[in-house]
């Protein structure tokens, strides 16, 4: 395998075309401009909104303003049972009262007029946002693979390949040129494309015997790369590592094998990608995992993230590190404890922390696209007056309620929470996410995704808490309300905040 098709080999596994040129929707005749539709659609979204919940004591909740587009509609939340913290009678009418005053209809409605992108035509319909793909002539899409785009319509970069290979995939580079979404394996990423979903690889296959004399295998399909591997390789070899080498560099077994029961029967395996950047981790990795072999890891700087437990895979951070794991890898081949030790994970089921990186896959990233779209049409229309006006917080007598949103990530609607003034704490805000989701006897997004030994039982176990618009990587690494009076002025700072939780 070249390094070209080495590269593209498991690109089409999320099912994501070949080419990130997809027909840019100028090719298609843009019929009228989207504002002259505005006031036909708002009435017919308001009109489907009426008949949909069945509201007809609409005038007496309504709020009409003088221009259609303009027009929004307040209206009783069926959502409404309370459940948070205090009971006495004084905080219960104030979540109603929330309940009600901050209800605000929004002007478009997902499920009459869904997300649309252009691209190869297909409805994600397990997606929690309606989400269509496909070119239709006479609608003007919310975004596009290409650059550039019409204003309204979003660019957006898709690719899972290395920014080392394509400079354009790094981040700051796509904003330059004029992306507003970026897709790639960077959990910093807008709506990150890893390599890895439970679907594709059965992380949990049993542990097979290593039946084979040597300690390691490559799979490795070309020596040329811009990073050490080559290096790491031969270093290897000179410290009298033996390794069967199945692909183009090194040769020394024939490689038309089935690479992962391959893998099963020896100890290590060499994982080593051909660039050795943040979050870029590919299948070479996750079929280690599989195979129940330990990887060895040139790559990503950040490997540990992606480790399914502490101590589980070894780390060429650099060439000077060659030897150190060379004595490693002899030392636990030749303790089978604590070689075992090191594939615990195996027999008890991975982190949480893996666990919530490898949840983040089962919804698939253009789902995860069309709810990005929508979350970043619903802020942008929040910013408007009507919704300023809403309270967010009641004050009864001593009291102050603040009203609170929340969703699980892989979701886009939200529910209602409530936290007093006198409670704003991250361990009141996790109990009462909790509560809620329990209420409703909410089942984790994961749940059918992940492999039934680790989908653990009915109970809701908080992982991360953080407000809706953080990338994956302060989500699942970096942020933290330092200490309780972060979040206080978070939520006193942002009216309605609204959070997203990550169960485990
Ligand atoms: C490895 O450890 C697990 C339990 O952690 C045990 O069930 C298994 O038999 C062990 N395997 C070997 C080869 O020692
Ligand atoms: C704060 O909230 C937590 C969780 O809901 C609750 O257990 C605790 O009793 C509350 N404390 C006060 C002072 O209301």
């Amino acid at each position: 395998m070249g390094l070209v098709s080495n590269l593209r080999g498991s690109r089409t596994q999320e099912g994501l075309p070949l080419s990130d040129e997809l027909p840019s929707s100028s090719s298609v005749p843009n019929k009228r401009k989207w504002s002259n539709l505005v006031p036909l659609v708002v009435a017919l979204v308001v009109i489907a909104e009426i008949s949909f919940l069945g509201r007809l004591d609409i005038a007496k909740n309504a709020a009409f303003s003088d221009s259609w587009s303009d027009m929004f509609y307040k209206s009783h939340s069926s959502d409404g049972v309370a459940v948070a913290g205090d009971r006495n009678s004084a905080t219960e009418g104030c979540e109603e009262w929330l309940e009600r005053e901050d209800t605000v209809v929004y002007s478009r409605d997902f499920r009459k007029d869904p997300i649309w992108v252009s691209g190869n035509e297909q409805e994600w319909k397990t997606c929690d946002v309606s989400c269509m793909f496909g070119l239709h002539p006479s609608k003007k899409p919310d975004a596009a693979f290409s650059l550039p785009q019409e204003s309204g319509v979003a660019s957006v970069l898709r690719s899972m390949e290395s920014a080392t290979y394509y400079p354009d995939n790094n981040i700051a580079q796509a904003r330059r040129r004029g992306y507003d979404i970026v897709m790639t394996t960077s959990l910093s990423s807008d709506v990150p494309v890893g390599y890895f979903s439970w679907a594709e690889y059965d992380i949990m296959a049993p542990v097979m015997p290593k039946t084979e004399k040597a300690l390691a295998a490559a799979f490795i399909s070309n020596c040329d790369a811009r990073n050490f591997r080559l290096g790491a390789l031969v270093g290897l070899e000179k410290a009298n590592i033996e390794i069967d080498s199945y692909g183009g560099c090194h040769r020394n077994r024939n490689g038309e094998v089935d690479k992962v029961e391959a893998l099963k029967r020896y100890k290590f395996s060499l994982a080593f990608e051909n660039s050795n950047e943040e979050d870029y981790v590919t299948e070479k990795f996750f079929q280690s995992l599989v195979a129940g072999t330990i990887p060895v890891v040139v790559g990503a700087p950040n490997i540990e993230d992606f480790a399914p437990s502490p101590g589980s895979v070894l780390h060429i951070k650099e060439l000077a590190d060659v030897q150190s794991v060379a004595k490693r890898m002899k030392y636990l081949a030749e303790n089978p404890d604590a070689y075992n030790r090191s594939l615990r994970w195996k027999y008890e089921g991975p982190s949480d922390s893996f666990k919530a990186l490898l949840d983040m896959a089962a919804v698939h990233s253009s789902c995860r696209l069309c709810i990005h779209l929508a979350t970043v049409i619903r802020e942008k229309e929040e910013k408007s007056l009507d919704f300023k006006k809403r309270p967010c917080k009641c004050i009864r007598g001593s009291e102050t309620v603040y009203h609170l949103y929340v969703r699980e990530r892989g979701r886009f609607e939200t529910h209602s929470i409530f936290l007093r003034l006198d409670n704003l704490t991250q361990k009141a805000l996790e109990a009462v996410v909790v509560m809620k989701f329990k209420s409703q006897k909410h089942v984790p997004i994961w749940k059918q995704e992940r492999p039934e030994s680790i989908r653990g039982g009915d109970e809701l176990k908080v992982y991360r808490i953080y407000p809706v618009g953080l990338t994956q990587r302060q989500a699942l690494y970096s942020f933290k309300f330092e200490r309780d009076a972060d979040l206080k002025s978070h939520i006193q700072t942002n009216p309605c905040a609204k959070f997203e939780v990550i169960f485990v």
